[in-house]
């Protein structure tokens, strides 16, 4: 079913409206500042039955309960381990997901049929004040279309979205610019890291303990189709742009011989800060620092698919800190391809 999407802003009204939407079962894409969320009430089975519509997402890929008081997390979770209150403490309100022991008041359509539930305090005020508003936890994926790249800003997002929900709230650039790190704490307070983020696992280290923390298979490498998946959402590819994506390893100088090799008119190559790249094909800048390439890396896989391109081939990034992130979205928008140069 066709649907008017409305875009809000974030004016007292626009946010006001947003909630009221919220509170009447719908959907709407909210700011926060890892990237929008199609959000609707967590608690309200039909509500998230729309979100998985309107995304097309597989009904066992779980989606994450947002919060906007820490308080809550004894409401949604059933068992809240010591090192979960310290990563609380640490890290929220801000750009990390726990995984927990689900309560019983959280659907199961919401969990995606799991035990289990990722819960997140936003930084955002916008995505803030707009739970709170609601009164209930706000259910959120990503807003792009399922297997798309997660939207940025709410151009992106209106894309993929018109028509499919009433509203979108229009807060600006995303200031991290990559899904939250999402991380499961079990009843002995081990923590694994399933999906990195802007929060690092060194950051995670210092908060719990080295031997606490452990990198969950699937993160780095691709899962056999017989393995199980920590996370559902590392089964599915993800982040993809319609353009083919393959990333790079060697010096720079070997990378230029080889792109100059292979490059076209449908080809555009993806480098990194002082980099300075002489080829006779379209480049993008990345930046320089891991933070600065989280919030580019998206728009520009957006912005090649406008532009009708058909390979990229991406300079691999560092992996230090925030770059684990960027290097593991860039593995999954590769479908995990990688050529090494000697
Ligand atoms: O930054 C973010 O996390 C954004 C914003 C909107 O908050 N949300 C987001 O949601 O990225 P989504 O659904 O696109 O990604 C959530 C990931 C998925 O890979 C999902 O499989 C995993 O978290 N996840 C959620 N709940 C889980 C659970 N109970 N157990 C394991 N993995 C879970
Ligand atoms: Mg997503």
């Amino acid at each position: 079913m066709e649907i008017s999407t409305r875009l809000l802003d974030t004016s007292n009204q626009g946010i006001d409206y947003a909630a009221k939407l919220l509170t009447q079962g719908e959907v709407v894409a909210i700011p926060t500042e890892t990237v929008y969320g199609l959000a609707a009430n967590a608690l309200d089975e039909n509500a998230v039955k729309k979100i998985f519509e309107a995304k097309g997402r597989p009904a066992d890929n779980p989606l994450i309960v947002h919060i906007a008081e820490f308080e809550d997390i004894y409401k949604y979770a059933k068992i809240v381990p010591e090192n979960a209150v310290k990563l609380a403490n640490m890290f929220w309100c801000g750009p990390m997901t726990m995984v927990l022991p689900k309560a019983d008041i959280i659907p199961s359509i919401t969990s995606g049929g799991l035990d289990t539930v990722g819960i997140r305090m936003p930084s955002n005020p916008i995505a803030r004040s707009i739970i709170k508003k609601c009164g209930f936890p706000l259910a959120a994926p990503s807003a792009n279309l399922s297997g798309s790249p997660s939207p940025t800003n709410a151009d992106h997002v209106a894309r993929d979205m018109v028509n499919r929900i009433p509203a979108i709230v229009d807060g600006g650039d995303c200031s991290v610019g990559l899904e939250s790190t999402v991380v499961s704490v079990d009843e002995y307070g081990k923590v694994c890291l399933l999906r990195p983020g802007y929060v690092t696992l060194d950051n995670l280290k210092k908060a719990v303990g080295e031997d606490n923390v452990t990198i969950a298979k699937g993160v780095m490498e691709e899962l056999d189709s017989s393995e199980k998946a920590l996370s559902p959402g590392m089964k599915y590819k993800h982040y993809s742009p319609k353009a083919d994506v393959v990333i790079i390893k060697g010096e720079y100088s070997a990378f230029v011989d080889y792109v100059k090799q292979n490059c076209d008119n449908n080809t555009a190559v993806v480098i990194f800060g002082e980099e300075e790249c002489v080829l006779p094909c379209r480049h993008f800048n990345l930046g320089m620092t891991a933070e600065e390439q989280a919030t580019r890396l998206f728009a520009i896989l957006r912005m090649a698919d406008d532009i009708g391109i058909e390979k990229l081939y991406f300079r691999a990034p560092c992996t230090d800190g925030v770059g684990l992130a960027v290097y593991n979205r860039l593995l999954r928008a590769a479908g995990f391809e990688v050529t090494t140069l000697d």
